[in-house]
């Protein structure tokens, strides 16, 4: 399973990126505007950090527009992914995208049937929100169990990104059901290494190597 971590902040970015546990980055307009950053300068950064998949999220809603401004955020760097919104404008775009050569990321997924049209047009990833659906009283998991099953059901392609990740059971149980990726806030990735009996196990474990009076080196 790959992690993509799912922020602008170029400083959290780098300090995971550093850990080795990143696989990518994806970000979206309401990202970027919580950086407070200029997009371009900060989807080249994000770039320079990672070698892995860097979504940049097109804003036009038409498609010949959205290929303009698909086609500006891929020439920024070899890793960008457009991220484009699964409408129907958004799927003739990805449909022209793959046909360039250009990763996509067809994002705002809600239903198997959007995913399953945004494979039919050759996303290389889909991004199904799941706390999104959680919140209106659906479980976000059975979207990815069902394009799971769709996917493997035709051999399609198309990358499961699971999205709108707001804690540590949403990592797991998309791992459990097969999603190919998961994008995770920073404070979610710092939330999956946490357990209490480790740092209690742990401190116990120094506190003994204390009384030994020893050193490694
Ligand atoms: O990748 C999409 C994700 O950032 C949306 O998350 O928490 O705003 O629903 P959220």
């Amino acid at each position: 399973m790959q992690f993509f971590v799912d922020t602008a902040d170029t400083g959290e970015i780098a300090r995971l990126q550093k850990i080795g546990l990143i696989d990518g980055v994806t970000t979206n307009p309401s990202l970027i505007m919580k950086s407070g950053r200029d997009f371009k300068e900060v989807i080249a950064e994000i770039c320079a950090i990672t070698d892995g998949p860097v979504s940049a999220e097109v804003t036009a809603t038409q498609a010949d527009k959205m290929l303009i401004e698909g086609r500006t955020l891929a020439r920024i760097a070899g890793n960008v992914v457009v991220k484009i919104p699964l409408t129907m404008a958004g799927l003739e775009a990805c449909k022209a995208f793959t046909e360039e050569g250009i990763k996509t990321n067809v994002t705002l997924c809600f239903s198997a049937n959007q995913g399953l049209l945004a494979a039919k047009a050759g996303a290389t990833y889909i991004s199904p929100f799941l706390g999104r659906l959680d919140d209106i009283g659906m479980d976000g998991m059975d979207l990815i169990e069902a394009l799971r099953v769709i996917y493997d059901n035709y051999g399609f392609e198309t990358q499961i990104l699971a999205a709108s990740i707001r804690g540590p059971k949403h990592v797991q149980e998309c791992a459990m059901l097969g999603a190919d990726v998961a994008t995770i806030p920073p404070n979610v990735f710092d939330a999956l290494v946490a357990h209490p009996l480790t740092d209690k196990g742990l401190a116990a474990f120094l506190a003994d190597w204390g009384k030994t009076g020893q050193s490694i080196t």
